[in-house]
């Protein structure tokens, strides 16, 4: 584990590429986590998993699981698994797809829209949250982002 960098923080990010190094310096810290990556539509989730694939070592094109649900990026021994449950509508179709064998193996997935199945929260993440500033919220064309993250070894 990458101990420079805490298990919880904030950061504003000022530009996508800001975001994509964000999440990529998160990675090596918590290279077999499960990542719930909250954030409204457009806050640029897809785009923090791109730089959080790459942070692992990815090197594969990332692209949104709106409708497979679940991608999976492997890359020789590297991979990630990247869900976006916002089609999601319950417990029993993640079971369905094989997460939970997935999450009890420690491979790191990382999940846009977990607020769908707050089941998720009660198992051990790390919250990531990507907001707009209020001040900027009503500008479709901002690019600034607020950037928290929090280890929760023993769920929410
Ligand atoms: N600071 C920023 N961080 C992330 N995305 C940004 C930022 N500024 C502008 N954007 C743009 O916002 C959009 C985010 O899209 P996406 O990652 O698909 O969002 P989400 O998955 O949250 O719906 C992209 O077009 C991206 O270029
Ligand atoms: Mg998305």
């Amino acid at each position: 584990m990458d101990q420079a960098v805490p298990d919880s923080g904030t950061c504003r990010s000022g530009s996508p590429e800001e975001t994509l190094a964000q999440a990529r310096s998160l990675a090596p810290r918590f290279p077999r986590a499960l990542i719930l990556l909250e954030g409204p539509l457009g806050a640029g989730k897809t785009l923090w998993a791109k730089g959080f694939a790459a942070g692992l070592g990815v090197q594969r094109p990332v692209y949104s699981p709106t409708y497979t649900v679940m991608n999976h990026y492997a890359d020789g021994p590297r991979s990630l698994f990247h869900l976006d449950l916002y089609r999601i509508g319950c417990l029993e179709e993640l079971h369905d797809i094989g997460l939970f064998e997935i999450i009890d193996a420690g491979l790191p997935c990382l999940v846009e829209w977990p607020e769908r199945v707050p089941q998720l929260a009660l198992l051990p993440h790390v919250k990531v949250t990507l907001a707009l500033p209020p001040e900027t919220a009503a500008d479709p064309a901002a690019t600034t982002r607020l950037i928290t993250w929090a280890w929760h070894p023993h769920g929410a």
